[in-house]
């Protein structure tokens, strides 16, 4: 189940059910990838918990052993130990190709050595994801960036303090130049700096580890730089997208659904859209539940948080091509994560792409269809396609979803979705 490498296995769904029941969720995908990362800075053991039972964990491991920390990962536990050990700045080049996150090595790599090495990383297809703001970051911080022969090479022997102002508020870049700050000479000051919820996780572990950073959850980092790291246990914040996709599976499929370990406020745009499209959502204290009985258009633009999130736009395309009305979808993060809507179209939706923007017209009936290529956000979108659709719906390549969402198939079933997980060989049979 966790073998990111197992594409053979695809997911069969029929559609027809609302889901109904309660979902104990996991520890954010995108937080506990760069909690890994970040123990690189420190100068002894790091204990994480809640960390998500998700394919690029193991792999994540790899990377840090590849680069010299000592990794315990007990999956089932959602608990991770890492100790650095003989910690050198070359990632080992398979393992980084198969994840985004692991770019997210660098930042603490050359805080702590002052050189890092990586190849360029894989991750999804889903745009050009260069690189050039945390390059330019590190250049001002006293870095020589060199990306050469598909790897990138940070070497800044005099590493110090700098004021860099992303020109965009990239979460990557944002991770990497604070994770550099942290132990470099003289302060630095980030500015358009990202806001995500994971971005704080991160800084608010680097605090609890010595870390002095200011301005955390602001558009402003300001970090006055510390001799060392010290261990710390941490635990995951808990996963937004993963939250907000259940919320979204619930709706579409007019069930009735209660969402455990998530905070409400850092949902806050996707649940007004949920409600303004007719949704019940009630807040407990680390709850939602989610009801619905009939959707209404309603307009989402995706920004960078506190915006709509863009890794919630295709499971929300979803939503909108069964709502009545006319409703726009405009895309403002990624240029290709539309990419999506060719295959809700070929299930029967009624889209229509131009540019930056979609128009989704409904309730469009959807007919079950064989879906391949889909990115992990794109794939759980395809498997809520699929609980509404008539007859049967087979997702391939269902690795990119194991990458971002932890016991997917027993998680649905246990709400009554009409789901199963089978090797590729035996749907032919
Ligand atoms: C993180 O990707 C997440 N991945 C993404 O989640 C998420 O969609 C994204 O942030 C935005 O919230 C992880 O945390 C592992 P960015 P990241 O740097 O850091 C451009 C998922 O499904 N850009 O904020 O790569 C970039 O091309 C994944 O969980 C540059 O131009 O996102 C993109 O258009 C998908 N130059 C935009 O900024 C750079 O140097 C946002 O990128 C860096 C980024």
């Amino acid at each position: 189940m966790l073998d990111p490498t197992s594409s053979t296995d695809v997911f069969r769904v029929r559609g027809g059910r609302a889901l109904q029941g309660t979902v104990h969720l996991s520890g954010a995908k995108n937080s506990a990838l760069k909690l890994m990362a970040a123990a690189i800075l420190c100068d002894g053991p790091v204990e994480l918990r809640e960390v998500p039972a998700i394919a690029d964990v193991p792999v994540m491991a790899d990377v840090l052993r590849g680069i010299g920390l000592e990794v315990d990962l007990d999956i089932e536990a959602g608990v991770c130990r890492l100790e650095p050990r003989r910690v050198q700045p070359v990632a080992p080049a398979d393992a980084v190709r198969r994840i985004r996150a692991s770019l997210s090595c660098l930042g603490p790599l050359v805080g702590r050595l002052r050189h890092a090495r990586l190849a360029l990383p894989g991750g999804d297809r889903i745009g050009a994801r260069t690189i050039d703001l945390h390059a330019r970051g590190l250049e001002a911080m006293g870095a020589t960036v060199t990306v050469d022969n598909g790897e990138v090479e940070v070497v800044a022997p005099d590493l110090h303090g700098a004021l860099v102002t992303l020109d965009f508020p990239s979460v990557g870049a944002t991770e990497n130049l604070l994770m550099a700050a942290v132990l470099a000479d003289g302060p630095t000051v980030i500015d358009n700096a990202a806001r995500e919820p994971e971005v704080q996780d991160l800084a608010r572990m680097l605090v609890a580890m010595g870390a002095r950073i200011e301005g955390i959850g602001s558009p402003t980092l300001e970090i006055d730089p510390v001799d060392r790291l010290a261990p710390v246990t941490w635990e995951t914040c808990p996963d937004r997208i993963e939250a907000g996709t259940y919320a979204m599976a619930a709706a579409v499929t007019g069930g009735d659904v209660l969402i455990e370990r998530v905070n409400a406020s850092e949902l806050t745009l996707p649940l007004l859209k949920l409600r303004a499209a007719g949704v019940l959502v009630e807040e407990g204290s680390h709850s939602l539940r989610v009801k619905a009985d009939g959707l209404s258009s309603v307009d989402v633009v995706t920004l960078p948080y506190p915006g709509f999130p863009t890794d919630l736009q295709p499971q929300m395309m979803v939503l909108l091509s069964q709502a009545h009305g006319t409703s726009r979808c405009t895309e403002n993060v990624f240029e290709s994560r539309f990419s999506f809507v060719r295959e809700l179209v070929r299930m029967g939706a009624d889209v229509e792409i131009d540019g930056h923007h979609a128009l989704i017209r409904g309730p469009a009936r959807l007919s079950g269809a064989t879906l391949s290529g889909l990115d992990v956000r794109a794939g759980a979108a395809g498997v809520m396609a699929g609980l509404v659709a008539d007859g049967e719906t087979v997702v391939r390549d269902v690795h990119h979803i194991d990458r971002g969402y932890a016991w997917f198939v027993p998680r649905l079933q246990a709400l009554g979705a009409d789901i199963e997980r089978v090797s590729a060989a035996d749907l032919d049979a």
